[in-house]
């Protein structure tokens, strides 16, 4: 299993992952695909993102990728916290292909994305996930993610907020 970085490489294994997705937004949302959008121009506004166009906080995407050349997650990496990502989006999203969960991959993945984190010297990660992701919230408490108090959207959503303390 390694992570490796969206290229060209990947645009038939990307399409074919996207369309087994469960919903109707890839998570994390930077792997979404439009039909009307070419993969090559997909990976350059991927990379303008990643710089922090629109005045997004950095960040960084990899896939997760089997033993056969599958990918089986995907993983966004924020350099840092905004408002926004302090509340609800926390410093990782990640999520992994419906045929290939319950098989341990998305804690992998997350302690994988932890020692990117590490590299980028934040030693508090914030990963939250709603309320009712029992899944996401055992992936987080497995990886040392410490509660803490919940942020209710306008909307009513619950998001739960996890601190993952890297010494
Ligand atoms: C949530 C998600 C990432 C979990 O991925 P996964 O690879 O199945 O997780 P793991 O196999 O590493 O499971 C870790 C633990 O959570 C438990 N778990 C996973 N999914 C679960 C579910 N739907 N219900 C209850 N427990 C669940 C596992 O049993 C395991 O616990 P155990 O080791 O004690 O048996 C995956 O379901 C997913 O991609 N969901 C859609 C996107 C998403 O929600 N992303 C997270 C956003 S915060």
């Amino acid at each position: 299993m390694r992570l490796e970085r969206p290229s060209l490489k990947w645009k038939t294994e990307h399409i074919t992952y996207m369309n087994e997705w469960d919903d109707d937004r890839m998570t994390p949302s930077s792997f979404h695909l439009q039909a009307d959008i070419p993969y090559e121009v997909y990976l350059e506004e991927m990379a303008a993102k990643e710089a922090g166009l629109d005045n997004r906080m950095l960040n960084t995407n990899y896939f997760l990728i089997d033993d056969n050349e599958r990918i089986v997650g995907m993983v966004n990496i924020r350099h840092g916290l905004n408002d926004s990502l302090r509340q609800i989006g926390g410093h990782i999203g990640y999520g992994i292909r419906p045929a290939e969960r319950r098989k341990g991959y998305a804690t992998y993945l997350l302690s994988e994305a932890l020692k990117k984190t590490d590299l980028l010297g934040i030693r508090s990660v914030l990963v939250t996930c709603n309320a009712d992701n029992v899944g996401s919230a055992a992936v987080i408490i497995k990886n040392g993610g410490v509660e803490d108090e919940s942020f209710t959207e306008p909307h009513g959503n619950v998001v739960r907020r996890f601190w993952i303390e890297r010494g």
